[in-house]
Protein backbone atom coordinates (compact mmCIF):
# COMPACT_ATOMS: atom_id res chain seq x y z
CA UNK A 1 0.00 0.00 0.00
CA UNK A 2 1.21 3.25 -0.85
CA UNK A 3 0.19 6.76 1.48
CA UNK A 4 0.99 9.83 -0.29
CA UNK A 5 0.97 12.63 2.73
CA UNK A 6 0.14 16.53 0.99
CA UNK A 7 1.07 19.46 3.17
CA UNK A 8 0.05 22.75 2.36
CA UNK A 9 1.97 24.80 5.43
CA UNK A 10 4.19 27.18 3.74
CA UNK A 11 6.43 26.85 7.02
CA UNK A 12 8.21 24.38 5.68
CA UNK A 13 10.27 22.52 8.91
CA UNK A 14 8.72 25.14 11.45
CA UNK A 15 5.02 23.96 10.07
CA UNK A 16 3.16 22.26 13.34
CA UNK A 17 0.69 20.90 10.55
CA UNK A 18 3.54 18.99 9.27
CA UNK A 19 4.82 17.71 12.52
CA UNK A 20 1.50 15.53 13.02
CA UNK A 21 1.39 14.82 9.17
CA UNK A 22 4.72 13.29 9.61
CA UNK A 23 3.65 11.40 12.60
CA UNK A 24 0.61 10.10 10.77
CA UNK A 25 3.04 9.00 8.33
CA UNK A 26 5.40 7.44 10.37
CA UNK A 27 2.12 5.27 12.01
CA UNK A 28 1.47 4.08 8.39
CA UNK A 29 5.14 3.91 7.54
CA UNK A 30 5.30 1.63 10.78
CA UNK A 31 1.80 -0.52 9.54
CA UNK A 32 3.66 -1.57 6.44
CA UNK A 33 2.82 1.32 3.56
CA UNK A 34 5.13 2.58 1.57
CA UNK A 35 5.38 6.46 2.30
CA UNK A 36 5.83 9.76 0.96
CA UNK A 37 5.60 13.25 1.46
CA UNK A 38 4.93 16.26 -0.49
CA UNK A 39 5.20 19.62 -0.18
CA UNK A 40 2.65 21.45 -2.35
CA UNK A 41 3.98 25.12 -1.63
CA UNK A 42 7.56 24.54 -3.30
CA UNK A 43 5.85 23.34 -5.96
CA UNK A 44 3.92 25.97 -9.28
CA UNK A 45 1.01 25.09 -9.15
CA UNK A 46 -1.15 27.63 -10.66
CA UNK A 47 -5.37 28.56 -9.95
CA UNK A 48 -7.53 26.71 -12.47
CA UNK A 49 -8.64 28.61 -15.20
CA UNK A 50 -12.13 27.43 -15.54
CA UNK A 51 -11.41 26.40 -19.02
CA UNK A 52 -12.84 23.01 -18.87
CA UNK A 53 -10.28 20.86 -20.55
CA UNK A 54 -10.15 18.76 -17.71
CA UNK A 55 -13.65 17.92 -18.15
CA UNK A 56 -13.77 17.61 -22.26
CA UNK A 57 -10.18 16.28 -22.40
CA UNK A 58 -9.08 14.81 -19.69
CA UNK A 59 -6.07 16.73 -19.21
CA UNK A 60 -5.26 20.46 -17.99
CA UNK A 61 -4.28 23.06 -20.02
CA UNK A 62 -1.61 24.43 -18.01
CA UNK A 63 1.65 23.05 -17.48
CA UNK A 64 3.28 23.41 -14.06
CA UNK A 65 3.21 20.78 -11.90
CA UNK A 66 0.06 20.05 -11.27
CA UNK A 67 0.19 16.99 -12.74
CA UNK A 68 3.20 15.50 -11.46
CA UNK A 69 1.58 15.52 -7.79
CA UNK A 70 -1.43 14.37 -9.25
CA UNK A 71 -0.01 11.57 -10.66
CA UNK A 72 1.58 10.85 -7.02
CA UNK A 73 -1.97 11.50 -5.56
CA UNK A 74 -3.30 8.77 -8.34
CA UNK A 75 -0.79 6.23 -7.69
CA UNK A 76 -1.56 5.98 -3.87
CA UNK A 77 -4.26 4.25 -1.84
CA UNK A 78 -3.85 6.49 1.17
CA UNK A 79 -3.88 10.10 0.88
CA UNK A 80 -3.28 12.40 3.95
CA UNK A 81 -4.12 16.09 3.29
CA UNK A 82 -2.37 18.48 6.12
CA UNK A 83 -3.35 22.31 5.81
CA UNK A 84 -3.50 25.00 8.74
CA UNK A 85 -5.88 27.10 9.65
CA UNK A 86 -6.06 30.34 7.73
CA UNK A 87 -8.63 32.79 8.00
CA UNK A 88 -11.22 29.46 9.15
CA UNK A 89 -10.21 27.48 5.47
CA UNK A 90 -7.38 25.50 4.17
CA UNK A 91 -4.63 27.62 2.55
CA UNK A 92 -4.47 28.98 -0.52
CA UNK A 93 -2.07 26.34 -1.85
CA UNK A 94 -4.57 23.66 -0.62
CA UNK A 95 -7.39 25.76 -2.01
CA UNK A 96 -5.28 25.78 -5.86
CA UNK A 97 -4.84 22.40 -5.56
CA UNK A 98 -8.45 21.08 -4.68
CA UNK A 99 -9.42 23.39 -7.55
CA UNK A 100 -7.34 22.19 -10.08
CA UNK A 101 -8.24 18.40 -8.78
CA UNK A 102 -11.86 19.41 -10.03
CA UNK A 103 -11.96 16.48 -12.59
CA UNK A 104 -11.55 13.86 -9.71
CA UNK A 105 -15.12 15.00 -7.98
CA UNK A 106 -16.94 14.90 -11.48
CA UNK A 107 -14.63 11.56 -12.19
CA UNK A 108 -14.83 10.11 -8.58
CA UNK A 109 -11.17 9.52 -9.35
CA UNK A 110 -10.26 9.02 -5.56
CA UNK A 111 -12.84 5.94 -5.55
CA UNK A 112 -11.29 2.72 -3.58
CA UNK A 113 -8.80 4.84 -1.97
CA UNK A 114 -8.67 5.97 1.97
CA UNK A 115 -8.09 9.21 3.16
CA UNK A 116 -6.98 11.32 6.84
CA UNK A 117 -7.19 15.07 7.27
CA UNK A 118 -4.37 17.29 9.80
CA UNK A 119 -5.05 20.51 10.56
CA UNK A 120 -3.42 22.74 13.18
CA UNK A 121 -4.90 26.40 14.63
CA UNK A 122 -3.92 29.19 16.05
CA UNK A 123 -7.02 29.87 18.69
CA UNK A 124 -9.43 26.83 17.16
CA UNK A 125 -11.42 25.77 14.36
CA UNK A 126 -9.18 23.01 13.61
CA UNK A 127 -12.13 20.89 13.21
CA UNK A 128 -14.31 22.77 10.11
CA UNK A 129 -10.80 22.65 8.50
CA UNK A 130 -10.81 18.79 8.78
CA UNK A 131 -14.25 19.09 7.36
CA UNK A 132 -13.52 20.82 4.86
CA UNK A 133 -10.80 18.70 3.72
CA UNK A 134 -12.40 15.31 4.39
CA UNK A 135 -15.61 16.62 2.69
CA UNK A 136 -13.56 17.55 -0.49
CA UNK A 137 -11.77 13.58 -0.15
CA UNK A 138 -15.27 12.39 0.21
CA UNK A 139 -16.65 14.37 -3.07
CA UNK A 140 -13.80 12.97 -5.27
CA UNK A 141 -14.98 9.67 -4.27
CA UNK A 142 -12.46 8.43 -1.87
CA UNK A 143 -13.32 6.94 1.91
CA UNK A 144 -12.17 9.05 4.72
CA UNK A 145 -11.56 7.75 8.26
CA UNK A 146 -11.29 11.03 10.23
CA UNK A 147 -9.02 14.33 11.07
CA UNK A 148 -7.05 15.40 13.89
CA UNK A 149 -6.28 18.79 15.16
CA UNK A 150 -4.99 21.10 17.98
CA UNK A 151 -4.94 24.62 18.30
CA UNK A 152 -1.18 24.91 18.79
CA UNK A 153 -1.75 28.45 19.87
CA UNK A 154 -4.13 28.38 22.53
CA UNK A 155 -2.36 25.67 24.03
CA UNK A 156 0.90 24.79 22.64
CA UNK A 157 1.13 21.44 24.27
CA UNK A 158 -1.90 20.05 22.65
CA UNK A 159 0.21 18.94 20.22
CA UNK A 160 1.52 15.84 21.84
CA UNK A 161 -1.42 14.02 22.08
CA UNK A 162 -2.82 15.28 18.34
CA UNK A 163 0.83 13.50 17.38
CA UNK A 164 -0.11 10.31 19.26
CA UNK A 165 -3.78 10.14 17.40
CA UNK A 166 -2.38 11.50 14.48
CA UNK A 167 0.26 7.95 14.73
CA UNK A 168 -2.53 6.02 15.55
CA UNK A 169 -4.98 7.18 12.65
CA UNK A 170 -2.18 6.71 10.13
CA UNK A 171 -1.44 3.19 11.37
CA UNK A 172 -5.41 2.87 11.12
CA UNK A 173 -5.33 3.93 7.31
CA UNK A 174 -3.66 0.87 6.82
CA UNK A 175 -5.94 -0.91 8.47
CA UNK A 176 -8.53 0.34 6.49
CA UNK A 177 -7.33 -0.11 3.23
CA UNK A 178 -6.28 -3.62 3.75
CA UNK A 179 -9.96 -4.98 5.45
CA UNK A 180 -11.94 -2.85 2.89
CA UNK A 181 -13.29 -1.03 5.63
CA UNK A 182 -16.65 0.51 4.55
CA UNK A 183 -18.54 3.96 6.44
CA UNK A 184 -22.27 3.26 5.02
CA UNK A 185 -22.87 6.88 5.73
CA UNK A 186 -20.27 7.73 3.58
CA UNK A 187 -21.32 5.06 0.43
CA UNK A 188 -24.63 7.51 0.64
CA UNK A 189 -22.81 10.62 -0.11
CA UNK A 190 -21.19 8.82 -2.98
CA UNK A 191 -24.59 6.72 -3.87
CA UNK A 192 -26.08 10.60 -3.92
CA UNK A 193 -23.67 12.03 -5.80
CA UNK A 194 -23.71 9.78 -8.69
CA UNK A 195 -27.62 9.97 -9.04
CA UNK A 196 -27.75 13.73 -8.70
CA UNK A 197 -24.41 14.62 -11.03
CA UNK A 198 -25.80 11.77 -13.50
CA UNK A 199 -27.95 14.79 -15.12
CA UNK A 200 -25.31 17.35 -15.42
CA UNK A 201 -23.03 14.97 -17.11
CA UNK A 202 -25.81 13.54 -19.70
CA UNK A 203 -26.67 17.65 -20.35
CA UNK A 204 -23.16 18.29 -21.07
CA UNK A 205 -21.98 15.29 -22.72
CA UNK A 206 -20.52 16.83 -25.77
CA UNK A 207 -18.93 19.61 -24.09
CA UNK A 208 -17.75 17.21 -21.47
CA UNK A 209 -16.73 14.59 -23.54
CA UNK A 210 -13.72 13.17 -21.38
CA UNK A 211 -16.52 12.83 -18.48
CA UNK A 212 -19.32 11.57 -20.33
CA UNK A 213 -16.86 8.57 -21.60
CA UNK A 214 -15.43 7.74 -18.27
CA UNK A 215 -19.54 8.14 -16.59
CA UNK A 216 -20.95 5.68 -19.46
CA UNK A 217 -17.70 3.29 -19.17
CA UNK A 218 -18.07 3.44 -15.29
CA UNK A 219 -21.55 2.43 -15.80
CA UNK A 220 -22.89 5.60 -14.50
CA UNK A 221 -24.67 6.62 -16.87
C1 LIG B 1 -2.63 33.99 7.15
C2 LIG B 1 -2.94 33.26 8.42
C3 LIG B 1 -4.27 33.09 8.77
C4 LIG B 1 -4.60 32.41 9.94
N1 LIG B 1 -5.92 32.26 10.28
C5 LIG B 1 -6.25 31.63 11.41
C6 LIG B 1 -7.61 31.50 11.80
O1 LIG B 1 -8.53 31.94 11.12
N2 LIG B 1 -7.90 30.86 12.96
C7 LIG B 1 -6.91 30.35 13.75
O2 LIG B 1 -7.22 29.78 14.79
N3 LIG B 1 -5.60 30.45 13.41
C8 LIG B 1 -5.26 31.07 12.27
N4 LIG B 1 -3.93 31.18 11.91
C9 LIG B 1 -2.90 30.52 12.73
C10 LIG B 1 -2.46 29.18 12.13
O3 LIG B 1 -3.57 28.39 11.80
C11 LIG B 1 -1.62 28.40 13.13
O4 LIG B 1 -0.50 29.16 13.52
C12 LIG B 1 -1.18 27.08 12.56
O5 LIG B 1 -0.75 26.23 13.59
C13 LIG B 1 -0.04 27.23 11.55
O6 LIG B 1 0.29 25.96 11.08
P1 LIG B 1 1.72 25.64 10.49
O7 LIG B 1 2.72 25.78 11.63
O8 LIG B 1 1.60 24.22 10.05
O9 LIG B 1 2.00 26.57 9.38
C14 LIG B 1 -3.58 31.87 10.76
C15 LIG B 1 -2.24 32.05 10.39
C16 LIG B 1 -1.92 32.75 9.24
C17 LIG B 1 -0.48 32.95 8.86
Amino acid sequence: MKVIGIIASPRGKNSSTLRLLEAAIEGAYQAGAEVEIVDITKFRINYCKGCGSCYSKGECSQEDDFSYVMDKILDSDGIIFGSPNYIDSVTAQMKTLMDRMSDAKHCQLLDGKYGLTISTTGGGGEEMVIRYMNDFLIGCGATVIGGVGAAVGRDPPSINAAMEKAFMMGKDLVSAFSEKRVYPEQEVIHRIFRENFGPTIRVNKEKWAHDYLHWVQKGWV
